[in-house]
Parts: structure tokens; sequence; C-alpha cells
């Protein structure tokens, strides 16, 4: 694929050059998170998931906890609920606080989720779907343009099946202008392979109904720039949402970019240039949690930086330790230099 055949993701009036997006990533993609994707080429990025109780709820203290930063549009937020009206405030709070696009989370697999309603049970729930479809594309009124994230069924039955597209259908009708769809039923959580081919079949659905300007993004096992390229073209959709290949590893967004507009694929990054890219996303990290929960939060991503590090083994069960800046600080200079 080369550079003059990228086509923008075009969400409403929302436009996004580069068509590979920041997934929401719960534990992951924060503030710091989103703006490290940005220096690496995502030009959208989504929060992790909120609740909606806790969008409505949270004091303004904490408020930034959801804030999209001034630097980070557009940047949309990602939702999850089972109530309507509770859902449709915390939208509306959402809109208030600035974020440029509202995503509603169909999706997640976690059990506790699930035993409350919401996230990937509303697949299996389609009226109650419906119903927040239409209650928060009422509330949005346009403002700001609506999508969804699925999963690609509740589990591998024809029913659930049936809801998906009762629920796509739906919602192209409510004025939904995309969707990113996880090529793995809620069942299967993270098992077995994300199932590109239906993907493409949700993206032939689509244009067989004359939606063509309706986005589908893909999400499921995009770890290589080269191997995310083809499951884009063979499967026809119009973006991507890279989510576990970039914890760590933001330069996944570099080498897609360079090779879809017609570039070659970039070196690996030196420890040089890891540590640089550690260093700074660390700094962002003390900036906005403060120093005591920016060396907890860090640790996660750590895990996944050491990945790159030849020493692998040794840099994670340093970081592992780690507790203080100090320590941090420490652990930087020993195996990626000053
Ligand atoms: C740690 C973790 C947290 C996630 N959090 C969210 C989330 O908050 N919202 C969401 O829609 N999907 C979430 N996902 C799913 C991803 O966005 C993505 O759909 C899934 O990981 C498949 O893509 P991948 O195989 O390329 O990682 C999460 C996945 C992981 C591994």
């Amino acid at each position: 694929m080369s550079g003059i055949g990228v086509l923008p993701l075009r969400f409403g009036g929302l436009e996004v050059g580069f068509p590979v997006i920041q997934a929401a990533l719960s534990g992951y993609s924060d503030f710091p998170m989103r703006m490290i994707s940005r220096k690496f080429g995502a030009e959208f990025v989504v929060s992790e998931v909120l609740l909606d109780q806790f969008v409505v709820s949270v004091s303004r203290r904490k408020s930034r906890l959801y804030f999209a930063g001034q630097n980070e549009h557009p940047c949309g937020a990602q939702v999850m609920g089972n109530d309507v009206l509770l859902i449709c405030r915390a939208v509306e709070r959402l809109i208030e606080v600035g974020f440029d696009l509202v995503d509603l989370n169909f999706a997640c697999p976690v059990k506790k989720v699930l035993s409350r309603g919401r996230g990937g049970n509303l697949l299996r729930e389609p009226d109650v779907a419906v119903k927040i479809i239409d209650g928060v594309s009422r509330v949005i009124g346009g403002v700001v343009p609506l999508t969804i994230k699925l999963r690609k069924g509740f589990d591998d039955s024809d029913r659930s099946r049936n809801n998906f597209f009762t629920i796509l259908d739906h919602a192209v009708n409510s004025g939904v202008c995309g969707f990113t769809v996880h090529g793995r039923t809620v069942q299967q959580r993270y098992e077995g392979k994300s199932d590109w081919n239906f993907v493409r079949e949700v993206k032939k659905h689509l244009l067989k109904n004359g939606n063509t300007d309706i986005m589908l993004v893909g999400s499921g096992d995009l770890f290589g720039a080269e191997d995310a390229l083809c499951k884009m073209r063979q499967s026809g959709v119009n973006g991507l949402s890279l989510a576990r290949g970039v914890i760590g590893n933001p330069w996944l967004f570099r080498d897609i970019k360079s090779i879809m507009f017609g570039g070659v694929l970039p070196e690996r990054p030196d420890i040089v240039e890891q540590g640089g890219v550690l260093r700074e996303h660390f700094e962002l990290a003390v900036n906005f949690y403060g120093e005591l929960h920016a060396t907890t939060a860090m640790r996660a991503f750590a895990v996944h930086y050491s990945k790159l590090h030849p020493q692998t083994t040794n840099v994670r069960a340093d970081f592992v330790k780690a507790k203080t800046i100090n320590d941090w600080n420490d652990i930087l200079k020993k195996w990626y230099g000053s």
C-alpha cells in the first residue's frame, strides 16, 4: 500500500489523516501514553474505558483523570454503562470537558463488567444496546461524532451473530459514524486468533447497504507493521486500532506510517533511543500523576519496553523492583546509558 492510496478516517466532521489509531486500553491509554503515541505518529487516540458512574461522580480535583490534555486533540473518550440516563449524563460531561469523539464500549470481556450487564454483555442484550445508542445519539445531537467498539459477538452462536448485525444496523440508522471491531468473541477474551475474515464481512455488509461513509476500524493481533498493513488491505477496513502491540512499543506507529506512505521499514530503535523514550514517558507520568504514583504507573509500561532491550530479563527484573524516582533513574542509567 503506498501513500497515494491512503485515505483519511472520517468520523463525521473529524478527519484523521493517518488511519491508524491508539486503541482504548484500560490501565494503559492514559494521558502520558497517548502523548507518546502521538509523538510516534498517532493522530487520533482514545482514553481508557470510563465507567459512566465514575464520570458523573468524580470530583473536580480528580477530573484530570479523564480530561483530554490541551495538546492532545483530537482525543476520543470511551464510556461504558448499561443505564441509559446515567450513560447520557456521562456523555454530556465528557463533551463538556473537551473530548472530540465519544466511543461506546460494547466489548469488554471482564467478568465483573459482564455480571453488571455492561461492556460485552450488551452483545447478548441488543434491546438494551439499542436504547443506549438512541439515548446517547440524542444527547450528542451531532456535536461530536459517536462511534462504537464491538467484539464479533458474545459467543460463536448464530444468535450472537444476529445480535451483532442488529446492533450495527440500528447504530448506522441512529447516526453512529464508525465502529471498531475486534475479531474475537467476548467468551474468547484474548484466546485464539482474531478473526479478520469476520471484520472483512462487516465491511462488505456496510458497503452492500450503501454505507460507504461509515468508518470501520479493525482490531486484533496487530503487532508488526507489514502484517498490520496486510490485514488492513485484505479486510478492506478504513483504519486500524493498535492495542497490545504499542504498549512499550510506540515505534509500531512510526513503522506502519513509514511503509504505508511508501517509505522503508525503519531500523529497530537502539538502546539509547529506547532510553530516551522511556525517560520522556516517565517525565510525562511524573507531571501527570506526581512522583509517587508515577513509578507504579510506569512499571507496567517498563516491563513491555524492556522486551526491546537485548537483556530483557535483567532489565525487567530491575524495573519490577523500582519504587522511587532515584531507583528509576539508576535503572535507566545502568541499562540505557546516561
Ligand atoms: C490491557 C488491555 C486493556 C484493554 N482495555 C480496553 C478498553 O479500555 N476499551 C476497549 O475497547 N478495549 C480494550 N482492550 C482491547 C483492545 O483495545 C483491543 O481490541 C484488543 O487488545 C485486540 O487487539 P490486539 O490483539 O492488537 O491487542 C484492552 C486490551 C488489553 C490487552
